[in-house]
């Protein structure tokens, strides 16, 4: 079994919800733990102290960690919170990429500026702190890197464009991670988790289950036994694999004309799944 004892976890959001929880799952196996957090509304504005709380609670138990409440929206602030790793610990071992905001509208009514700020903060954050602990992964061979995707990115979810982009993207990102990370150790997979929180309080009341429930996913993608390169799907206990699916190919040769094409379009489009 993997040992977490004395390594270093980046929790980026870990001021409550599910980073919380994981946060809280790493440190009980001994881990140090960053616990990163803004801290602000659900929509990204505003300021709290929400990291030095889950602190108290780790240390209340006898856990180490250390708050940080820089946002993982901006290139400079993104460096900060691993800085603060390297100053407190001095290196990284694993991140989870996991804060995020919700500015839900339709395409027709969603501004640019909160289509943006969702994508700055989901996307565009992960790239940067994963940047940030990059090159210190690669100088130790080791390192576990998890992306917090989503099934709205990957299924799609009415009035969440900016945030399934957002959430698709690290799926993209992931894909290429794990080529360029693999031959180094570092290990990127993607979680598409499902609970309870500030999030998905709008929800019915029958959606999702506890944060706790899908923190073990995430120690697992995080341990020595991660595999690299998979979406796992962790809601209410319940486990699971997602992955792209490859339609048969159908040959339509050198003469292929448009007018070819669409007297086959029927079995392209809605062809058997082959792998
Ligand atoms: N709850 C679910 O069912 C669910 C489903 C799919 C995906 N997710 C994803 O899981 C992650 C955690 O969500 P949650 O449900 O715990 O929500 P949450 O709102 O409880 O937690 C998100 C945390 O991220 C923090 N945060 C926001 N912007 C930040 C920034 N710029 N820098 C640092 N911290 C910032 C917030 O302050 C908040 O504490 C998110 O990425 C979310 O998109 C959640």
């Amino acid at each position: 079994m993997s040992d977490f004892k004395d390594k270093v976890v980046i929790v980026t959001g870990a001021g409550r919800g599910l980073g919380r929880s994981h946060a809280i799952e790493f440190a009980k196996r001994g881990a140090k733990v960053v616990v990163n957090d803004l801290g602000g509304a659900i929509d990204g504005t505003g300021f709290g102290n929400t990291a030095q709380s889950v602190v108290d609670e780790i240390t209340h138990f006898g856990g180490t960690a250390f708050a940080n409440t820089d946002s993982v929206a901006e290139e400079g602030s993104a460096q900060n919170i691993v800085d603060t790793a390297l100053n407190t610990y001095g290196t990284v071992d694993i991140l989870v990429n996991n804060a995020g905001i919700l500015r839900d509208k339709t395409f027709q009514n969603v501004t640019m500026e909160n289509f943006r700020a969702v994508i700055d903060v989901h996307l565009m954050g992960a790239v940067y702190v994963t940047s940030a602990v990059w090159s210190i992964m690669v100088a130790k061979g080791w390192g576990r890197i998890v992306l917090t995707s989503s099934e709205s990115g990957i299924f799609g979810n009415f009035g969440q464009s900016n945030y399934a982009a957002a959430k698709m993207g690290l799926v993209g990102l992931m894909n290429v991670l794990k080529l360029e990370g693999g031959r180094k150790g570092i290990h990127t997979n993607c979680l598409a988790p499902g609970a309870r929180t500030r999030m998905t309080e709008s929800l019915p009341a029958q959606s999702g289950g506890s944060p706790h429930q899908v923190s073990p996913a995430v120690l697992y993608l995080s341990s020595d036994e991660a595999p690299n390169g998979i979406i796992l799907q962790a809601s209410g206990g319940h486990f699971s694999v997602l992955r792209m699916s490859h339609g048969e190919s159908v040959n339509l040769g050198e003469g292929v004309s448009y007018e070819s094409f669409l007297e086959k379009a029927e079995s392209i489009v809605n062809g058997k799944i082959i792998s």
